[in-house]
């Protein structure tokens, strides 16, 4: 009787996927959870008849939750998004309902700095290429002077659109191996910091125009929604390369399509899409210049278990009306 008092008692939790064990079970101590299962993201109808029962709600990007969503969740306290990411949620609505939303930086810095630095070194060096080449059984001659020639990074200026955690850790990544470093940010950072990264900042034009990479580190936000488009390819270098570890629709990928097929730049990396996930068909994919990963920026073992227990904390400091560790807004 008692046992079934308690687990009424208990707040309900709902996750749009599932989460590591560990933090399940540490979960399912405290709350009731339910965990979607089946397609993803889960569908809209089904997440709205959901979070009208939960206390608490474990969400992940591409999970929209948006005014409607927010409407409809009469008990919510906490959203707890397993991402650093948050514009899949419209955060603004959800501190006007006195909703908290956390989210997990930091503990992601080292493995997206990480994946956007091996990115250049793969387009640099050609490394995809030639594993295709090679899978298709088209390498035919061994050590042609010209054959597979990639680009040194030494020497070569890195633009870094948005010198926050992740782009000041990509250069330090670009520092040890000689590269210069440019970047743009609204305000530049102390002179201190500049020096100790060797980074020089710039306006967005100089960045655009100066860089023999350039590599995204901005959310994404009306501002810069499609900021690469036409318009900034025709500006870059023709020999530039573009890296995208961001969020996708920050760059027009018919733009960059068009600009890679002409060679008006020289290359592209990108972890992330204007929509997730991208099949076999897409256009990007019949494109040799570029080099494509889903979404793992911050797909590490070790980087993914800490986001699963700052993604629990978050969520039970939020269900019980504290401040999330990590917290948008108050
Ligand atoms: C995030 O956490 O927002 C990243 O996109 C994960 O790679």
């Amino acid at each position: 009787m008692r046992q079934i008092s308690q687990i009424l008692q208990k707040k309900r939790v709902f996750l749009t996927r599932t989460l590591h064990n560990f933090a399940l079970n540490e979960l399912k101590k405290k709350y009731q959870i339910e965990i979607h299962s089946g397609e993803i993201p889960i569908p809209k109808t089904k997440l709205l008849k959901k979070i009208q029962n939960v206390e608490g709600l474990i969400c992940f990007p591409y999970d929209k939750i948006d005014k409607e969503m927010i409407d409809a969740a009469k008990n919510l306290k906490v959203i707890s998004t397993f991402s650093v990411g948050y514009d899949h949620i419209d955060t603004q609505y959800a501190l006007k309902k006195k909703i908290r939303v956390g989210y997990t930086p930091e503990v992601l810095t080292d493995a997206t700095a990480d994946l956007a630095f091996s990115l250049i070194l793969d387009i640099l060096r050609r490394v995809s290429e030639g594993d295709r080449t090679i899978r298709e059984g088209k390498w035919r001659q061994i050590y042609g002077a010209y054959d597979y020639v990639g680009i040194d990074l030494q020497g070569k200026t890195l633009g870094i659109l948005g010198l926050g955690r992740i782009g000041s850790t990509l250069a330090k990544r670009a520092k040890a191996f000689d590269m210069k470093i440019i970047y743009h940010n609204r305000k530049s950072i102390s002179k201190n910091k500049e020096k100790a990264l060797r980074a020089k900042y710039v306006t967005l034009d100089k960045l655009i125009t100066q860089s023999d990479i350039i590599s995204i580190h901005v959310p994404h936000t009306k501002e810069t929604d499609q900021l690469f488009d036409m318009k900034v390819f025709r500006k870059m270098r023709k020999t530039a390369y573009l890296i995208n570890t961001a969020r996708g629709k920050i760059v027009n990928e018919k733009d960059l399509t068009v600009a890679l097929k002409k060679k008006i730049i020289a290359g592209a990396a990108l972890d992330v899409y204007e929509n997730e996930p991208i099949g076999k068909k897409h256009p990007l994919t019949k494109i040799q210049n570029i080099v494509l990963v889903p979404h793992i920026g911050s797909s590490t073992k070790e980087t993914r278990a800490k986001m699963a227990k700052i993604t629990i904390k978050n969520l039970e400091l939020g269900i019980n009306g504290k401040k999330p560790i990590y917290s948008v807004g108050y």
